[in-house]
Order: structure tokens, then sequence, then C-alpha cells
């Protein structure tokens, strides 16, 4: 190869690199050059050829070129390299005055908040939290609590039966029997002070009935325990419930099997009278069950629903609403 062909090396890679847009094909063009057989490679095996007074000068010439394709490479490398990180940069770039992106906070359900706030009201009067299977023997759903064979709560239509002898508890009522009996067992009472707030299944489903829904039970047994008892932790509960010191409680003669007499519930709401649940004094047959004297010993016992104390509290129309599952309803309580 002659000194003109040596001439044209330079401009001609330089220009190579130029058209070079990625790494690869600047690695490629680079093996043309510099590679086993490229061009500068090849010049460098022609200087054999040469007598030994030329070498040194043409030696000389080809290295300043080779050093300056070397140079031209490294610069178009950068410039590459500087190239990509530019477009990567463009990509991850952060526009710093968008609204930013919160990882949404959970809350508590209204009728968990309910819960909560009727449990810590009763353990402030001295009741216990006690729970109880929601799949119950109808032992404990029915018999036990003197509901009789023919009661129509009893019946298909009304009750989510598992088996013949399982139901899926129809009311929190059953807890009171499962706690007497473990209270004796292990005599912890009577006396004995209780809520037991839960879930409950009825075979029901329109804007103010729901297959599941909650109830708290209460239960109290002593040797003195009085209706104007039951009438008084009513009534304080609720005032301190819906903070209202004015909030009457009244109650209309009711009948249910498990309470001897029985009455309805009703509290004072916006000039009228609301029905809030069922109470009475607890049926002697129910201690008998259980195994406590009914000469020794008395109890009243009430069931409340959550969700009716939810929906008055916060102002729910729907009950539907707590069991749809829609955040824009839900997020209102957080
Ligand atoms: N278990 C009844 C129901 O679900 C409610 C109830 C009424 C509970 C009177 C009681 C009670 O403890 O004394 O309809």
């Amino acid at each position: 190869m002659t000194m003109q062909n040596l001439e044209q090396i330079l401009p001609q890679a330089q220009r190579d690199f130029a058209a070079c847009d990625t790494i690869q094909d600047l690695e490629q063009v680079k093996s043309r050059y510099l590679g086993k057989s490229g061009l500068l490679t090849e010049q460098l095996k022609g200087l054999g050829k040469l007598s030994a007074e030329e070498r040194p000068a043409a030696g000389a010439a080809i290295n300043v070129v080779k050093q300056g394709v070397e140079d031209a490479l490294k610069a178009r490398r950068d410039a590459i390299l500087n190239a990509e990180q530019a477009r990567q940069l463009a990509i991850e770039s952060i526009d710093v005055t968008l609204p930013a992106r919160s990882h949404g906070k959970g809350g508590l359900h209204p009728v968990t908040l309910t819960m909560n706030r009727l449990e810590q009201i009763f353990q402030s009067i001295g009741f216990e939290v006690a729970e109880g299977p929601e799949i119950e023997t109808d032992f404990y759903n029915f018999t036990a609590l003197n509901i009789p064979e023919d009661h129509p709560a009893r019946a298909m239509h009304d009750t989510f039966y598992i088996d013949d002898k399982h139901v899926l508890r129809t009311h929190t009522s059953p807890v009171q029997v499962h706690y007497m009996q473990n209270a004796l067992k292990d005599k912890s009472g009577p006396p004995l002070k209780i809520i037991a707030p839960g879930r409950v299944y009825r075979v029901d489903s329109d804007a103010t009935h729901s297959p599941m829904f909650h109830q708290v039970e209460g239960l109290w047994v002593d040797e003195e325990v009085s209706f104007a008892n039951l009438k008084g932790v009513v009534q304080d509960f609720l005032q301190r419930f819906f903070e209202r010191d004015d909030l009457q409680v009244r109650f209309r003669p009711s009948f249910f099997p498990f309470t001897e007499p029985s009455a309805e519930m009703d509290m004072s709401w916006n000039g009228g009278w609301l029905e809030i649940g069922g109470c009475g004094m607890v049926h002697p047959e129910v201690f008998r069950h259980v195994g406590i004297d009914s000469e020794k010993y008395r109890g009243f016992a009430f069931g409340l629903g959550v969700e009716r104390l939810t929906m008055l509290r916060y102002g729910v129309n729907d009950l539907r609403l707590f069991f749809n599952n829609d955040l824009r309803f839900l997020q209102q309580f957080g």
C-alpha cells in the first residue's frame, strides 16, 4: 500500500465512524480499520517488505494515522454514549410538579367502627366481650334458648342450614348459652356480665335486610338484677353511643322464647321512636338448659342490630351500602 492510500485512511475512518449511531455499529466499523485484517493492520504488516532505511519513517507515519483513527473512534464512542444517556434521562425524567401518587390509606369499615365503639362503652361499664361460633348446632341456636320445634325461625326458608343439625347462627343469643356453660365449668361465674357482638345470618335480602348482618348481645346474670337495671344499662349505652344526654328509651311489651317478661326497645329519635332491639329477663328454661339455679340467679338479656346503630349514627339510608364495597361510600368513614 502506498503513502497515498495511507493518507486516505483517516478521513475515511472519520466518515465511517460518523455514520454509526450505535456502539454495536461502531465496533463493526472499528474492526475494518484496527481488526486483525483491518486496513491499518495490513499497513503495519506491509512494513516488513520495506528496507531497513525506509521502515522507521513509514512506521511512524502509520502510527500517526493509527493514533488518529483511535482518537476518532474514542470521540465517536463518547458521543454515542452521551447521546444514549441523554435519551435515557429524558425517558426517566421526573416531573416534580405533578401531584404525588399516595399510598391509599386504609380505614375501618363503619360497622367495625360501631363494634369497636360499643365494645369500648360496654367495657367501661364492666361488661366483658365474648365470642361464639358462627356455625351453631340447633341446640345452641334454638333448643337451649327455649325456641320450640315448630318456631318459624327454625324453618328452612328462614335459616341457612349446613346439615340437619347445624345452622349459620340466626342471632347472637346462643353466645349467652356458651358463656353461661363455660362460666359454670371453670367456676368464673355467675355473676357474669357480657356483650357478644358478631355476624348473624338469615334468608333475607332487601333495602333493610341483608343475609349477613351484625348483632350485639348483652347478658348480665347475678342474684339481684332487675328490669330497671336493664333499662338503665341500655339507656346509658345509647346516650353515650349517640352522644345525646337527652336520649330516652322506651320498652314495649313483646315476646321472645328466651326471656320472660320480654320487651321491644325503642329510642327517641327526631321527635319519634325507633325500634332498636329486643330484651327481657332471662327465661328460667334457658337457665335450666345451662344448669344455673333460677331460684338463686336472675339475669337480663338484650339484642341490638349493629347496622341499625351504624345507619342512625352516620345517617346512612340503605343497608346494602355496607356490603357493596364501594370505596366512594367507605372512604367517608376513614
Ligand atoms: N335474638 C333476638 C333476635 O335476633 C334478639 C333478642 C331479643 C336478644 C331479646 C335478646 C333478647 O337477648 O333478650 O331477634
